[in-house]
């Protein structure tokens, strides 16, 4: 039989999906694997999309997308964040922010190329950096409250540095920079010859302060490409909608991938994701009032229990220390989903740096969290007292 190409051996499935792939094994289990919010996706935005189908063209849009959601993206860049992205050649629509990582990678490295990503990470960007012939560079934040500051950057850039790789707020660690720590980090990136790529999928998914986007720093145009979406801030992660911006000149050639990999995004997304950034841009801050709420209750539960955890101030995401009980966190969330019916997403999923840590999503009903927190401390007494 032939065979896939080598790289492919190095491929996993994420441990974010291994465990919940296991759930159903257990009826009546809880699941806070969860990497989407459990809001469904506003009534307007739905319609505009039938009102769509139903009353527009549904051929393909030219590559790059509708040019009324690309105006609508770079009418919500200039307004929130005073920058100028133009509609034509600098804004991109791809398949969700995971085809516009796709795109940024494949555009940018060639082999041999290294990518810096502080971790723990989200890692749906390690295979696509393998994929392309570079090599990822997990960068440790373990010592800095997993910020990424300026001297961890600066000393792991090297000839071989082709960009550098942020999310934030981060998954799944759940912070937030501050705009003293970007300006901090931005004064790094200004003296390198390198790609800054950030990863604000939940830039509208702050929970505390301000957002600060890299579109904010106009000195940083030529260098920085920006992924976003509607996925997590409007609760449409089936739509399939994300986007890219950047300078003219890279993006012309991220598109290209784009426009060989999809030609462009689905037609009725597009006109749902115009709803979403022009008539709906209150939704996230109404999803964050409950995020908020779930999130100071399941921090206080497993402050009470005696776990080592930081405050998420971004995301949906919180992500204690169980290294007291066991550093193996794929043989801790193995222990906690078969003896108490609780899934949870292993650190080691997020790079190695994320191991002796469990990540908890708190994007679920709060009679959910109530029930997860029950079970995570009837686990931790089963352990201690044996
Ligand atoms: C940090 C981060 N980036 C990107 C994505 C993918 O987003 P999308 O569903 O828009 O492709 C996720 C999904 O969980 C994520 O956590």
């Amino acid at each position: 039989m032939p065979h896939a190409n080598k790289k492919m051996k190095g491929i996993e499935v994420p441990g974010t999906r291994q465990f919940a792939n296991r759930v159903e094994e257990f009826p009546g289990a809880v699941d806070l694997t969860l990497g989407q919010p459990d809001f469904e996706t506003p009534q307007p935005i739905r319609d505009a999309a039938i009102e769509a189908i139903n009353t527009k063209s549904m051929k393909y849009s030219h590559n790059t997308g509708l040019l009324e959601l690309r105006q609508a993206i770079s009418d919500y860049y200039q307004s929130i964040y005073g920058a100028d992205y133009n509609p034509n050649g600098e804004v991109l629509v791809t398949v969700g922010g995971s085809e516009g990582i796709d795109g940024i990678l494949r555009a940018i490295l060639d082999p041999g190329d290294e990518v810096l990503i502080p971790a723990p990470t989200y890692l749906g960007y390690e295979p696509i950096i393998e994929l392309s012939g570079g090599v990822t560079k997990f960068v440790d934040m373990t010592e800095t409250d997993y910020i990424a500051t300026p001297e961890l950057i600066e000393s792991n850039i090297t000839d071989r540095t082709k960009a550098v790789l942020i999310n934030y707020p981060t998954n799944p660690t759940g912070v937030t920079y501050t705009k003293a720590q970007m300006d901090a980090l931005v004064g790094v990136f200004k003296k390198h010859d390198l790609f800054v790529i950030t990863d604000e999928i939940y830039g509208e998914n702050t929970l505390e302060g301000e957002h600060i986007s890299l579109a904010s720093y106009p000195e940083l145009k030529e260098k920085a490409l920006i992924v976003n979406g509607l996925s997590k801030s409007h609760a449409m992660t089936g739509w399939r909608i994300g986007y890219v911006v950047g300078h003219k000149e890279i993006m012309e050639d991220v598109t290209a991938v784009h426009l060989y990999n999809t030609i462009c995004a689905s037609i009725p997304s597009q006109y749902a994701a115009i709803e979403a950034l022009t008539t709906q841009l209150h939704v996230p801050k109404e999803m964050n009032q409950a995020y908020i709420k779930r999130r100071d209750y399941i921090y206080e539960r497993l402050i009470d229990m005696g776990l080592e955890v930081s405050r998420p101030t971004g995301a949906f995401y919180i992500f204690p220390s169980i290294e007291k009980y066991e550093r193996d966190s794929f043989k801790f969330a193995t222990g906690l989903l078969e003896t108490v019916h609780l899934a949870v997403v292993p650190g080691r999923s997020f790079s190695e740096y994320g191991e002796g840590h469990i990540r908890l999503s708190f994007a679920c009903s709060m009679e959910e969290l109530i029930e997860a927190a029950d079970r995570l401390e009837k686990y931790i007494n089963l352990l201690e007292a044996s």
